[in-house]
């Protein structure tokens, strides 16, 4: 059996499950892991069955401190090697920043960042060794965009991951280890049910939103092709283009119209 395995972090739905499936079209082993069991249980018989490659999972909630290790202890116990990673688990907080716990914000911090740290942390040494690895990071055009009053610390949470990818990429490229930040823009998932806004998704005009499966293919290729940041489809490299280019007040004009409440005063 080849030990060599992908290890995908929120495969249950959306991107990470695309990315899953889309990998497993190309023979690479997996390893699932997401809060919802069931699911995992079931993906793991129906795609190991369809593109007859070892699929294992890892029921594990990334806001707890000890899930990263719980998920690397499992790998190493089972003589797991994981050639790449996929950090990709994700939601976000709709409320305003001032009436949200900090309990919700910590939660929050650690599954789109702290995990995607202690995860990548953990099983940079076995890349090491091997002198080849793949991290993939699903981040978010936001982390080009200025904060906005909806999910208030999701952008600059996204920032903070670019910038984390883009540092494994100097540190660590001359030995054969890459990282690509996924970037992309509106793409139709559970992520703005279950993140609380769905009425803003549904306002977002049809040419924004994007297929999750065209997003993981773009997503899986680029990181294999080892790109430092990956920016699926014309429409959104234009946007970030023009984001890096366009005065603040010009993008809040525009916005308004195409993603109107984003940057609504709250209060
Ligand atoms: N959809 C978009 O418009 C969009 C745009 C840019 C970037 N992104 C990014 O894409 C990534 C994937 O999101 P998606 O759009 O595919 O949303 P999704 O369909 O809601 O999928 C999110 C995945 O993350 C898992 N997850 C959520 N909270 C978790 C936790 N506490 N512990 C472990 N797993 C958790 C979920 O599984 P369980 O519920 O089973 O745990 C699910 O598999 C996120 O990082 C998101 O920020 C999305």
């Amino acid at each position: 059996m080849n030990d060599s395995f992908v290890l995908v972090t929120g495969s249950t739905s959306g991107i990470g499950l695309e990315i899953s499936k889309y990998f497993a079209s190309k023979g690479y082993n997996l390893i699932l892991t997401a809060r919802r069991e069931t699911i995992l249980k079931d993906l793991k018989k129906k795609i190991s069955l369809t593109y007859d490659i070892s699929v294992d999972y890892i029921s594990a909630d990334l806001s707890s401190e000890d899930s990263p290790k719980n998920i690397y202890r499992f790998c190493k116990s089972k003589g797991y090697n994981i050639e790449i990673l996929v950090n990709n688990a994700g939601y976000a907080i709709p409320d305003p920043f001032h009436i949200t716990s900090m309990d919700e914000e910590e939660k929050f911090l650690r599954v789109l960042s702290t995990s995607v740290i202690v995860l990548t942390k953990l099983f940079l040494n076995g890349m090491i060794k091997n002198k080849k690895g793949k991290i993939m990071i699903i981040s978010s055009v936001a982390a080009f965009a200025p904060p906005s009053t909806i999910q208030f610390l999701y952008g600059p949470v996204k920032t903070f991951m670019n910038r984390f990818s883009e540092g494994i990429n100097s540190s660590y490229n001359q030995i054969g280890i890459t990282s690509t930040a996924v970037c992309p823009g509106y793409t139709i998932t559970n992520f703005h049910s279950s993140s609380g806004i769905q009425d803003e998704m549904d306002r977002v005009p049809k040419f924004l939103k994007k297929n999750s499966k065209r997003i993981a293919k773009i997503a899986v290729e680029d990181t294999l092709k080892g790109k430092k940041v990956s920016i699926p489809t014309m429409t959104y490299k234009i946007i970030v283009f023009l984001l890096k280019v366009i005065p603040k007040s010009i993008f809040f004009a525009v916005n308004k119209y195409f993603s109107p409440g984003r940057y609504d005063n709250k209060i």
